[in-house]
């Protein structure tokens, strides 16, 4: 049995137990699963009362050390390898792992956050300046910081033709509201990224699929559909596209390029997960800067939180998107902004950048190893894989098998675009398991379910 010695600490004692388990984890004397004593046999050795234990073991569940299961007792939580993952509300237990989500590796980033702030907080006239109203397309320095975060994709452009958003979907939203009109078609690869099928609904779009290769959109099905529906945008992610990892190849990209210009349709580009690629293609806006509409975002490299974006888009529409910027929040927040660009400047995000590389080729390498011999398109630097299931598995099952065991994946009916008829598959993101371990769990457990046949169903009659 586990016995914190509590001589080491001061302060309340509850404080002191949950102290010694957190060092305990640090220091390996406890770890992911491991179970603690129960209340009253720590409270009888250490003497002290049996609600000294359950406030302390409450504190330790407060900060994410320990899971607490009705009936069966205490248990040490899973840490993150890079630090502790922060508890959301509405995630899922530790003890299963979730692989729904598109998430950066969750990092412990308090300290160069605070130490950013420490440094704003000795230039009071920042301060101020970053308090008031700022042009709405974002401060010069900002958008100065973000061209050089961007030639990272192997974007060159100038702060002109740049605008801060609020992050990758505030983007989308502003390029949809900027170029769009209720009832408009709109196109897009038959199988996206949801948070794309989100606007299209709000803005009341008719979003119609475009088929798909291994590399994204197909330019004669994109043609077909010009002449179909005569639409004024195409959205979509040339780079590890979501969910499919689709990348297109610089002659792809051009084919591309040449139906947009021949039909006068707009092309949002989608470019929120190539800073992770090392040498991608050519953006499509280098290609064509007349023609795209290009969105990128800190958040799949840098943080989430921050809720900064950027949109580089040609003359003839940029003020349209400033305009929607303008209308529905003034500006992007200078204050995130200003964290972000410091980030940039001084290297930081480029180190970031690199330790979440690292970790998803890792991450990655183990798909490969458990699930790489089925079809599927795992890439060493992307936050997802696509596994397309062997032809016994209907997604959903799987889904519901997989979840039962434990693991939570998604299936492509929650990115498929209109009726488009995609094969049966599911997405699973690496990047939102706690750990290198917590996911290789998950995938032995994916890896035997996938030889398995499904339960007959039998609820139908
Ligand atoms: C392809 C794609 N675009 C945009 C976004 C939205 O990014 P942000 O968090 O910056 O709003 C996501 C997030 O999952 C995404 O996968």
């Amino acid at each position: 049995m586990w016995i914190p010695k509590l001589e080491h600490y001061s302060g309340p004692r509850y404080m002191a137990i949950a102290d010694a388990i957190a060092d305990a984890i640090k220091q390996g004397d406890l770890n992911h699963g491991d179970r603690l004593p129960t209340h009253r046999a720590l409270a009888d050795t250490l003497k002290v009362t049996v609600g000294t234990i359950t406030r302390a073991y409450a504190e330790a569940e407060r900060r994410s050390l320990v899971n607490a299961r009705v009936g069966r007792g205490t248990f040490i939580a899973t840490q993150h390898a890079q630090g502790h993952r922060f508890k959301i509300t509405g995630e899922s237990e530790p003890d299963s792992v979730d692989l729904r989500l598109n998430l950066p590796i969750a990092k412990d980033r308090a300290k160069e956050l605070s130490q950013t702030m420490a440094q704003l907080a000795t230039e009071p006239e920042q301060m101020n300046r970053l308090l008031g109203y700022q042009p709405d397309v974002g401060m010069l320095s900002h958008r100065e910081a973000a061209v050089e975060w961007l030639k990272l994709t192997g974007l060159n452009t100038s702060a002109d033709n740049l605008i801060i958003t609020g992050g990758g979907q505030n983007a989308i939203m502003l390029s949809l509201l900027a170029l769009t009109r209720p009832g408009d078609s709109i196109l897009s690869e038959a199988i996206t990224y949801p948070g794309f099928m989100a606007v299209t609904h709000q803005l009341n779009l008719r979003a119609q699929p475009v088929a798909m290769d291994e590399e994204g959109v197909i330019p004669e099905a994109f043609e077909d559909a010009c002449k179909q529906f005569a639409p004024r945008v195409l959205y979509c992610t040339p780079s590890l596209q979501n969910p499919t990892n689709a990348i297109m190849s610089n002659s792809r990209r051009e084919a591309l390029v040449d139906v947009a210009r021949r039909y006068h349709v707009w092309i949002i580009e989608d470019s929120v997960n190539s800073n992770l690629l090392t040498n991608a293609p050519a953006p499509l806006a280098e290609i064509a800067p007349d023609q795209v509409i290009y969105i990128n975002s800190a958040s799949k490299t840098l943080a989430a939180g921050l809720r900064v974006g950027w949109i580089v888009a040609p003359d003839e529409v940029r003020t349209q998107i400033s305009n929607a910027l303008r209308a529905s929040n003034w500006m992007t927040s200078p204050l995130l902004a200003e964290i972000c660009s410091r980030w940039i400047t001084s290297g930081l995000a480029k180190r970031l950048l690199e330790e979440q590389k690292q970790e998803l080729s890792h991450r990655n390498q183990l798909i490969e190893q458990y699930l790489g011999h089925y079809k599927s398109r795992i890439n060493p630097h992307s936050l997802h894989a696509w596994l397309e299931l062997p032809v016994q598995w209907r997604s959903s099952e799987f889904i519901q098998q997989a979840d039962k065991q434990g693991v939570k994946v998604i299936g492509e009916d929650s990115f498929v675009v209109a009726q488009y008829r995609a094969p049966q598959a599911i997405r699973l993101s690496s990047s939102s398991a706690w750990s290198a371990n917590h996911l290789e769990r998950g995938l032995k457990i994916l890896a035997e379910l996938l030889q398995q046949e499904p339960e007959p169903s039998l609820s139908v009659f």
